[in-house]
């Protein structure tokens, strides 16, 4: 079975076997049944965090489990349990149309619902964990069903125990978010771009739909659609930099964007430092950087996962060459 259509970056790979789930019933049954053949299994969503260099010698499980519950209601909240194969901007385009509040600023972020605990996912000043309330998942051992509560997840800058000792280990079934009411509301416009939108159109009393679709013009206008020019967003995470450190390139660097983040460190935009190496735009191969944006690496057709792996080792070398700064892949590379 091709993956091609199974990745944004549109590699083409292809896998042992391909199952798609669409219930949590379902999931359980397949685990229990290939645990006895002890096939490796890779779960997959929307296929958009993922760099295949190779095939996969195992059974690729693609979440389809779609639903939307209403777990609890009242004036100030909503709570909702939503299936881990929903897709993640039809789920934050339901929220908005009914006015709950918490997860505009992530729209057209691609990918599920279930893959977005797992990487934290985070845009224009908001993270998953603000408004994660728990999750259920399958684990791949035995079939079982195990909740997890925010403290269980370990949430960090792009980061969760799912990326670290429980790696591998399970598939969210469905993830739980509290959303606010009108009561509630706490919207988030202190990212420049979206208060500079906002001003644009000459909106003074903001609604959740106002920033949302603020928030997918920023997107349209710097981030390649998928369905246009293969990617996985932003290839690398943000580098976090010791204060001093970051004194002594500003002093050479006087441009250098720098956000105080825990004490002490300063996080560095990648796609700054990657600029400043002359990547962006650039093309190697069948690969380059986006345009507009240094830190999104690019299909620019036909590419291997190979290629693009080598891509990425050159960029991240001529960063740590110029700025002694080390960046981390934040795409799972496969
Ligand atoms: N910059 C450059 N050159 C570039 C790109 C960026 O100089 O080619 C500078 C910009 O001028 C700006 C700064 O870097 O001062 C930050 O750029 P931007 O606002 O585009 O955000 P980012 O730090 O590059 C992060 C997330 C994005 C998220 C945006 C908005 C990470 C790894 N990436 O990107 O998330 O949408 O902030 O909040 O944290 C993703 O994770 O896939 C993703 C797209």
């Amino acid at each position: 079975q091709s993956l091609k259509a199974f990745n944004t970056f549109g590699v083409d790979v292809s896998a042992q076997s391909f199952i798609t789930v669409t219930s949590t019933e379902e999931l359980v049954a397949l685990i229990k049944e290939v645990k006895q053949q002890e096939t490796p299994v890779l779960p997959l969503g929307g296929g958009s965090n993922i760099l295949f260099t190779k095939d996969f010698e195992g059974l690729v499980i693609k979440n389809e489990i779609a639903y939307i519950n209403k777990v609890q209601e009242d004036e100030q909240h909503i709570l909702l349990e939503v299936g881990g194969g929903y897709n993640w901007h039809e789920f934050v385009l339901h929220a908005v149309n009914n006015g709950w509040q918490g997860i505009e600023n992530l729209s057209l972020i691609p990918g599920t619902v279930g893959a977005s605990p797992i990487q934290n996912i985070g845009a224009y000043g908001v993270e998953i964990k603000d408004v994660f309330e728990s999750l259920q998942a399958v684990a791949l051992e035995d079939g079982s069903l195990h909740t997890f509560t925010k403290a269980n997840c370990d949430f960090g800058y792009r980061n969760s125990v799912f990326k670290n000792a429980l790696k591998g280990k399970f598939i969210i079934s469905s993830v739980t978010f509290r959303l606010n009411k009108p009561s509630t509301y706490r919207f988030n416009t202190s990212y420049g771009a979206i208060e500079q939108t906002l001003k644009e159109k000459g909106i003074e009393k903001v609604t959740v739909k106002d920033i949302s679709d603020a928030v997918i013009a920023i997107r349209e206008s710097k981030l390649p659609d998928p369905k246009e020019v293969g990617n996985c967003g932003s290839f690398f995470k943000n580098p976090e930099i010791p204060q001093a450190q970051y004194d002594t390139l500003k002093a050479e660097y006087p441009a250098i964007p720098g956000y105080p983040t825990t004490e002490g460190m300063i996080k560095v935009p990648a796609g700054w430092l990657i600029e400043q190496c002359g990547w962006k735009g650039k093309q190697v191969g069948n690969v380059g950087t986006y345009p507009k944006q240094a830190l999104v690496l690019i299909n620019c057709g036909g590419a291997s996962g190979e290629e693009a792996y080598a891509l990425a080792l050159e960029i991240k070398a001529s960063v740590m060459e110029k700025f002694g700064v080390s960046i981390t892949p934040e795409v799972n590379i496969l």
